[in-house]
């Protein structure tokens, strides 16, 4: 099958190549999916778990990409709950070959059904900017009706899911970003909005919950802002401030088969919309992901027609 493998995490995206590997294998619980659509996150490169094992042992050439979209074509010994045929999307373990390829094996539990209705490059947006703004806001964030929320970087792949939910959760939100991302936050329904090269953060006041995925400067000084009993979830490593009566938590997204379908549901419905960029074929792919000039939205490659 065609691939795309990284070896070198200093040549960065750059340094990714398109090879020819072996098909994967389904282990057991596994099932083997043929990936119609990817996602990628640029900071991947940057992950441990792209380069080595649970036990940092190098894994290189390894094939990145943790999101997809795609039809199951065969099922590991013992595996439960799909079919082949089935169209599915999900998000795959950190340490394993990833969905920038054509096939990939997956443990089942880390996928969830896709409608037939919803395309696979949609599905392929979804996993791991709609579960980190779901398990930020909900699970650790404990977001309830009427509170306030900051959510940074509102117009980026996350924030825009942040806000989006936020809202659909009865929270007032104050997006944030550059100033050009204004009039995108405030479509995905920020109630408000702040230029953080303009602007001051500071006076928005208090609020409940801030979604950090910034960090730095922006992260220590949204401490602050947390009022008493609120939190300060972080998806950028641990904050280098805390809230002096509240909760900081980062963490890690996971897989979640029930919140995939809670996801896709609103995409269905037209409650949740994904900020798609450049969708490119899997044999475009190193070009799209070093672009010449910045280009908005997340980028999505299309691996099969
Ligand atoms: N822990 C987890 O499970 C998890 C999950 C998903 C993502 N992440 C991390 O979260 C971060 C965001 O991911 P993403 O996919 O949402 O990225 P993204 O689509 O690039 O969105 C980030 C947004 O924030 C803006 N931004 C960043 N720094 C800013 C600053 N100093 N001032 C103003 N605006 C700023 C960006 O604008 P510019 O592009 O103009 O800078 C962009 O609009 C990444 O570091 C990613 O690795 C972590």
């Amino acid at each position: 099958m065609k691939a795309i493998v990284v070896t070198d995490q200093a040549a960065g995206t750059a340094g990714m190549t398109l090879v020819e590997r072996p098909e994967p294998q389904a282990a057991i619980n596994d099932v083997v999916v043929q990936v119609y659509a990817s996602g990628f996150v640029n900071t991947e490169l940057g992950w441990p778990s792209t380069l080595t094992d649970r036990l940092d042992r190098d894994r290189t050439p390894s094939i990145p990409g943790h999101e997809l979209a795609g039809v199951v074509t065969a099922l590991g010994y013992g595996t439960t709950g799909l079919s082949i045929g089935q169209r599915v999307f999900g998000l795959t373990d950190w340490y394993r070959d990833g969905t920038l390829a054509e096939y990939a094996a997956v443990e089942a539990r880390n996928l969830a059904p896709l409608p037939g209705d919803v395309d696979f490059t949609v599905g392929a947006s979804l996993p791991i900017s709609g579960l980190t703004a779901w398990q930020g806001l909900i699970v650790h964030g404990r977001l309830q009706p009427g509170q306030r929320v900051i959510a940074h970087g509102a117009a980026g792949a996350v924030g825009s899911m942040v806000t989006q939910l936020a809202r659909e959760f009865g929270a007032y939100v104050i997006g944030t970003g550059r100033a050009a991302d204004r009039q995108p936050a405030l479509g995905f329904g920020a109630n408000e909005f702040v230029d953080l090269d303009n602007d001051s953060l500071e006076d928005v006041g208090q609020v409940d919950l801030v979604f950090d995925l910034i960090g730095g400067d922006i992260g220590k000084r949204s401490a602050c802002l947390v009022r008493a009993g609120g939190t300060l979830v972080s998806i950028v490593g641990p904050s280098e401030a805390r809230p002096v009566d509240g909760l900081a938590v980062d963490f890690v997204v996971e897989s979640d088969r029930a919140q995939l379908g809670e996801i896709v549901q609103r995409v269905r419905d037209g409650r949740l919309r994904t900020h798609i960029g450049t969708v490119a074929p899997l044999d475009d792919a190193v070009a799209a992901f070093n672009p010449t000039e910045r280009r908005p939205g997340k980028t999505i490659i299309r691996v099969r027609q």
